[in-house]
């Protein structure tokens, strides 16, 4: 990464790890096999996704058979609701309004296929309601998929009632975890989750591989077809360097995650403080229980991208959660769920880091974001309405 630049967008994806770029480095060259070859280069390369397989379990309190591993969370969250459906009777499907797009598409997909469907709604702070879960679950909710933590506001979910509630009903709980590991820890076992799918880039893994946790007893079917990898539930040769890179990073995060947790709370703090210094600011999202590296923030009277784009000029990465849309930038469903109009929407911007961002780069770069802002304010004289 650029040395001049500060990189502020982890909850995109996450600066390689040095242990992980050296751990796929070698297996390039090292682990050239086909791991479902008896050859011993085959059973070079199936050691490296063992030895995977048993890190990752240890690092979420799984076992290691309950880790199926996929091409990344996308691809796991469609596989654990698209298989729920076709393995259940009459099955009915709630998602929160602010999943990923993998998990909240897939289920409007099955409203479209006729499926029963609902999507549990957020206060204004992004918050769940577990009285409203309770009154659809007696209604025969099957499956429940609430993510572990919001990429956009941050928001850490208290999975250990949900999955109470979802139990005592009857029904299966999904949790997405992308954004909590390696932030918070993510205990698989003790949360009582069903299903636990996970992406490793945004703690400085590999891109494009991922994993589905199931739990004892539960299963999982494929998602494609054409062959027997992860015992049928994941078909294609695996990414033997993806899965050395993998190795590398759920170690590491063993390791390292209570002293990641620290700094990070650290690091948030100062930034806040600083931000806290512009006039007219409003932090965003579930400020009680947020991940230590998210802050969402509105600038009144600035528009999120014109600031986004002066911020990427001053050497800033950051994001706003917008997607675009034929052209035009639309507000995130996130924020339209917590019921902001589309003016006060636009005007989120998110700032993620991680535990090797520097800190005192981080509160410096706060001071040049009230700078920006109020150079942004001054040209359009009118911002207070
Ligand atoms: C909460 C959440 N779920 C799922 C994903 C998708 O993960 P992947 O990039 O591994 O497909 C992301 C990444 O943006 C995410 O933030």
């Amino acid at each position: 990464m650029n040395e001049q630049r500060l990189y502020l967008d982890w909850n995109a994806t996450a600066p390689m790890l040095d242990c992980v770029r050296e751990a796929m480095t070698e297996a390039f060259v090292e682990a050239v096999g086909n791991a479902s070859s008896v050859h011993r280069e085959g059973q070079r390369a199936r050691a490296v996704v063992e030895r995977a397989r048993r890190s990752v379990a240890n690092a979420i309190g799984a076992p290691a058979q309950a880790v199926v591993f996929t091409g990344g969370a996308t691809e796991s969250n469609n596989q654990v609701i698209y298989d729920h459906v076709e393995t259940t009777d009459d099955p009915f499907v709630i998602c929160t309004a602010v999943e990923h797009p993998s998990v909240l598409e897939v289920v409007e997909s099955l409203q479209h296929r006729g499926v029963r469907t609902e999507i549990w709604p957020v206060d204004e702070r992004g918050r769940l309601d577990l009285q409203w879960l309770e009154e659809r679950l007696d209604t025969g909710a099957t499956l429940v998929s609430a993510m572990w933590a919001n990429n956009e506001m941050g928001n850490i979910y208290e999975v250990g009632p949900i999955a109470e509630l979802v139990h005592q009903r009857g029904a299966v709980l999904h949790v997405d975890g992308t954004q909590a590991l390696g932030r918070i820890e993510l205990d698989f076992k003790e949360a009582g989750v069903d299903y636990l799918t996970l992406s490793f880039h945004k703690m400085g893994g590999p891109k494009g591989v991922g994993a589905t946790v199931v739990r004892e007893g539960l299963k999982v079917g494929a998602l494609l077809a054409g062959g027997h990898q992860e015992r049928g539930r994941r078909p294609g040769t695996e990414n033997v360097p993806a899965m050395a890179g993998l190795d590398a990073a759920a170690r590491q995060l063993t390791s390292e995650r209570e002293r990641w947790s620290e700094t990070l709370h650290q690091m948030k703090s100062s930034f806040v403080e600083t931000l806290s210094d512009i006039d007219n600011v409003e932090f965003r999202g579930d400020l009680d229980r947020q991940l230590p590296n998210t802050v969402n923030i509105a600038f009144e009277g600035v528009d999120g991208e014109d600031l986004l784009l002066a911020l990427d000029l001053e050497g800033i990465s950051a994001s706003s959660g917008s997607a675009c849309t034929a052209g035009s930038l639309e507000p995130s469903h996130v924020i339209l769920a917590m019921g902001y109009d589309q003016n006060r929407a636009r005007q989120s911007v998110r700032f993620s880091f991680g535990p090797s961002t520097d800190e005192e780069r981080l509160v410096e770069a706060g001071r040049r974001i009230g700078a920006v802002v109020e150079r942004l304010r001054a040209l359009k004289a009118d911002w207070r309405g």
